[in-house]
């Protein structure tokens, strides 16, 4: 590989990116880093460019030729399936991210199931609907609990794990009242919950890490789903042994049928899975990294970021390894008071280097800089504080520290991130 440092063009504006951001700046491969539309936090590693849309493939690709991109790491699942990387491999510009036709495997929940019935891989019995009323029959004799999702992208919130036939009827119903609905009626995997990440260069894999998520809202796992509230890596659940298995069964079975129709995946493939009493199955796959867990897999990699991401997107990460820091690392994710609904807006925000005089690392996902040019929030997830540690009872606990120095009176976090992993080292002594 050539030594000349490029310049880096980076898509998104979360703490995902964020993170990605900090291990980008510092890579030698680095000469610049462009970030679109970025964040404040990111502004303090990267020129922005706020004006460009990022789900335009062809703005995308005039303004990487223009900037002289060596690569264009995408962050969000949006410009993928939007086709933002398929017009810049066109364009013979490097790009992390698969295609279109790759990203089908989050954009689709319909084909992705369809590709682990072909392809063996072990996931929840299914079926598809696109009326209600055989929906109705179907779920009204299904067992209990049942999961009744929507197909395709910004499904997500769209997840029931129905206890009662009536819950699940009236998730039918919501569903279906929006013209076209395509819905998916699934068993109910019961286990612990992973989420692990692959790079993937469209024939070559290399596994990263397993992190844990903390999906719901409250305390205890209660309350509505949200984009994860906060993460702890590594997943020891997942254990060398699962690894191996899930590379075998799901991983190198799924990158196998993606090349075999002539949509190679290249990227990061990020599977969902439920650790269950038979072994490890795919819940969903997603084809970016996750939020937050990328923040704490960012906190614990050692490997040139850069040099992998190239690598991925140029077909070269055979023979490759990443390397890892020993320990653990946490993200605490800090939210507007009202998300997942409606959250508060513009409320100042303050302390964050007292904050980071603790160890630990504050990143911004849904900041901005008001007219005053003071620091408020403006999304749902406004701050993902990051520490590592020995174990994750350390981290987490450092992580909470810096939490207690930032001033920002509208926000809440959830107290008990990390607690299945806490409990285990506890008794492990
Ligand atoms: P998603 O929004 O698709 O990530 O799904 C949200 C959550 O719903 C997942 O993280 C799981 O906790 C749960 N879930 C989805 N499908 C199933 C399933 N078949 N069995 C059990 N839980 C599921
Ligand atoms: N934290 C889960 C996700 O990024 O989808």
């Amino acid at each position: 590989m050539s030594s000349t440092a490029f310049p880096i063009l980076l898509l998104g504006s979360g703490g995902r990116e964020h993170a990605l951001a900090l291990k980008l700046a510092a890579s030698p491969l680095c000469s610049r880093l462009i970030a679109a539309p970025g964040n404040p936090g990111i502004a303090q590693v990267a020129s922005l460019a706020p004006g460009l849309d990022i789900l335009d493939p062809a703005a995308v690709t005039a303004f990487a030729r223009a900037e002289g991109a060596g690569l264009v790491v995408v962050g969000p699942e949006a410009p993928l399936a939007a086709g933002v990387s398929d017009a810049l491999r066109a364009a013979g510009i490097p790009v992390f991210g698969p295609s279109a036709a790759a990203a089908r495997l989050e954009a689709s929940k319909a084909f992705t199931k369809q590709l682990c019935d072909e392809a063996h891989v072990p996931t929840a019995r299914y079926r598809r609907f696109d009326a209600l009323e055989p929906a109705l029959a179907y779920s009204a004799a299904h067992a209990l609990p049942v999961v009744v999702k929507a197909d395709g992208l910004a499904a997500g919130k769209g997840v029931t794990v129905a206890l009662t036939h009536g819950e699940a009827e009236e998730a039918l119903r919501d569903l279906f009242a929006s013209p076209g609905a395509e819905v998916v009626i699934e068993e109910c995997m019961t286990g612990e919950e992973v989420s692990f990440f692959v790079l993937a260069d469209g024939n070559a894999a290399l596994p990263l890490l397993a992190a844990q998520d903390h999906k719901r809202v409250g305390d205890g796992d209660t309350g509505p789903n949200t984009g994860g509230m906060g993460a702890y890596a590594p997943a020891r659940v997942f254990t060398p042994e699962l690894q191996a298995r899930t590379m075998a069964e799901i991983i190198q079975p799924t990158l196998n049928a993606m090349a075999a129709r002539g949509t190679p995946f290249a990227g990061v493939l990020f599977a969902g899975l439920m650790l269950t009493e038979t072994g490890p199955r795919l819940i969903e796959y997603n084809v970016r990294f996750g939020d937050p867990e990328c923040q704490v897999l960012m906190a614990l990699l050692e490997t040139d970021l850069a040099a992998l991401l190239l690598a991925a997107a140029r077909g070269e990460l055979a023979g490759r390894a990443a390397t890892w820091k020993p320990g653990t690392a946490a993200v605490v994710v800090v939210a507007a008071r009202g998300y997942p609904g409606t959250p508060a807006k513009g409320g100042l925000i303050a302390d964050l280097e007292v904050a980071e005089a603790t160890g630990a690392m504050v990143l911004h996902a849904g900041t901005a800089l008001d007219a005053h040019g003071r620091l408020v929030g403006s999304g749902g997830r406004v701050l993902g504080v990051t520490a590592a540690g020995p174990t994750v009872a350390e981290a987490v606990a450092t992580a909470y520290a810096a939490v207690e120095k930032i001033s920002f009176a509208d926000g809440f976090c959830r107290r008990d991130i990390g607690w299945r992993e806490i409990a285990r080292e506890r008794a492990d002594g």
